[in-house]
């Protein structure tokens, strides 16, 4: 049997992962693949380090250039994170002919187009199922599932972390910091936590599913991001009086063209941001570190993807079934899928204050006559409506959230609104807004 030795650069939580699913599942996967999975060397950062899974001492290493390198290496496989290093040894394996496996979604959203210029250039594939949504196949399913269709929606929970932490905030009342700990401790965070609690590691995973739906290289800079720092247990607990689960949803729309826009110019929204999620929505039950992804299709329609999207063995999981696509891929001598197509050459991402959605707003405010009125008259001005109001009762002369739902309005109208309101003298703390999603 023809075997394919890995050069794995990295063995924290995904390459530890990834050792020992293979010494679990190595077996059954050469009975399916026709080809063995050895791993051959193991680059990491500290040799005396204490790891949950046994690696010889002889196949390990700290010169990641000697793995990269190595002639014996048939495929490398980036588990370190980071956009610098990794992005040096993903270039010099490519460039040696070398297929490379990565779960580095950050590496991804900063270098892609380099990167799959370089597979193109130098005839080795880049694989990254791992990338997004942990061990939900969901690349497959956009590169290959899906190819037929016109993606005209997709709607996700793929930051596992960030959902762990609302579920908890929301169900056991936890506190953010607290929460946030144990989502380290088990594995889910980034090395930088606040590449998740911030909305980045969810840019860039939307940012390379956007790309993937429709043909053309998301630009991180172009995705609008909001994290969930400054969502409070107040906000969970308003929200869920009104019917609402407030996720951080990575969301790709499809806007159809303005009048008067050249013809054939697609835009698309594509951002990152908390929002109220209708408890009746399939995506207001995913709890924990789970993940899923609702991706409407013009032919299929819609279709949800769910799973754990984070952590050890889900990540894991992914990486196998890159391991097992680029080990077909050496034993036939050709890459079947290419990494990205891009057939969308004027795609345009379109500008967050544009774009139309509905809102809640928490004010703190003094409750005393006329505060309302104040508040209204700002809205009413910018043409924004009130759907519903809510202030609890019994704060006379005392500072009190006052929770305001509005109707339809474009971003920028509502950020020009609320600038105002935040200087009137009533208002005792920044104001804080979430949209609402409807999914239409
Ligand atoms: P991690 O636990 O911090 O592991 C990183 C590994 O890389 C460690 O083994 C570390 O060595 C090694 N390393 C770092 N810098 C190195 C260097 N300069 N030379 C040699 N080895 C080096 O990170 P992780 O959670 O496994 O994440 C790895 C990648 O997977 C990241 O791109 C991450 O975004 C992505 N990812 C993670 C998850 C998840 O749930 N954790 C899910 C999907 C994707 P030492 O062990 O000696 O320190
Ligand atoms: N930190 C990431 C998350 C890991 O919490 O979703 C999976 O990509």
């Amino acid at each position: 049997m023809r075997q394919v030795n890995l050069g794995i650069i990295g063995a924290g939580t995904v390459g530890g992962g990834v050792v020992q699913a293979l010494e679990r599942n190595g077996a059954l996967m050469a009975s399916r693949l026709g080809v063995r999975l050895h791993v051959a060397r193991v680059a990491v950062r500290d040799l005396k380090k204490k790891r949950g899974v046994s690696i010889p001492q002889t196949i390990l290493t700290t010169d990641v250039g000697s793995v990269v390198n190595d002639p014996e290496i048939d495929l490398v496989v980036e588990l370190i994170g980071g956009t610098t290093l990794a992005r040096t040894l993903t270039l010099d394996a490519l460039k040696q002919g070398k297929p490379v496996v990565t779960a580095n979604k950050a590496l991804l959203s900063a270098h892609g187009e380099e990167l799959f210029a370089a597979a193109e250039q130098f005839g080795a594939n880049l694989y990254y199922e791992a990338s997004v949504a942990g061990g939900i196949p969901i690349i497959k399913v956009l590169r290959e599932g899906l190819i037929g269709n016109r993606i005209t929606r997709i709607y996700g929970i793929v930051n596992g972390t960030c959902n762990y932490i609302l579920t908890r905030m929301k169900l056991e009342g936890a506190d953010f910091a607290d929460v946030l700990a144990d989502a380290q401790r088990l594995g889910y965070a980034e090395a930088e936590p606040s590449l998740d609690v911030d909305g980045y590691d969810a840019a860039h995973k939307t940012g390379i599913l956007a790309s993937l739906a429709h043909g053309f290289w998301v630009n991180p800079r172009d995705i609008y991001v909001e994290g969930i720092r400054n969502i409070t247990k107040l906000d969970i607990r308003f929200a869920t009086q009104l019917g609402y689960t407030i996720r951080l949803l990575g969301i790709v729309k499809k806007i159809a063209p303005a009048k008067g826009s050249p013809k054939g110019e697609s835009q698309i929204q594509v951002s990152v941001y908390p929002t109220l999620v209708p408890d009746s929505h399939v995506l207001a039950s995913v709890n924990d570190v789970f993940n899923a992804i609702y991706v409407r299709g013009d032919v299929v329609g819609d279709t949800l993807y769910y799973g754990r999207g984070a952590g050890q063995d889900a990540t894991a999981s992914a990486v196998l079934s890159d391991l097992a696509d680029a080990a077909l891929d050496l034993k036939c001598g050709k890459s079947r899928v290419p990494p990205f197509v891009p057939h969308e050459r004027k795609g345009a991402v379109l500008k967050m204050d544009d774009i139309i959605c509905r809102y809640y707003l928490r004010l703190t405010v003094v409750d005393k006559p006329g505060t309302l009125a104040k508040i209204a008259a700002i809205l009413g001005e910018a043409s924004i409506g009130i759907s519903s109001v809510i202030q609890p009762e019994g704060h006379e002369g005392k500072s009190v959230p006052l929770i305001l739902m509005i109707h339809d309005a474009k971003n920028s109208a509502m950020r020009g609104a609320l600038a105002k309101i935040g200087r009137l003298g009533v208002i005792k703390a920044p104001p804080l807004m979430i949209r609402v999603e409807n999914f239409d």
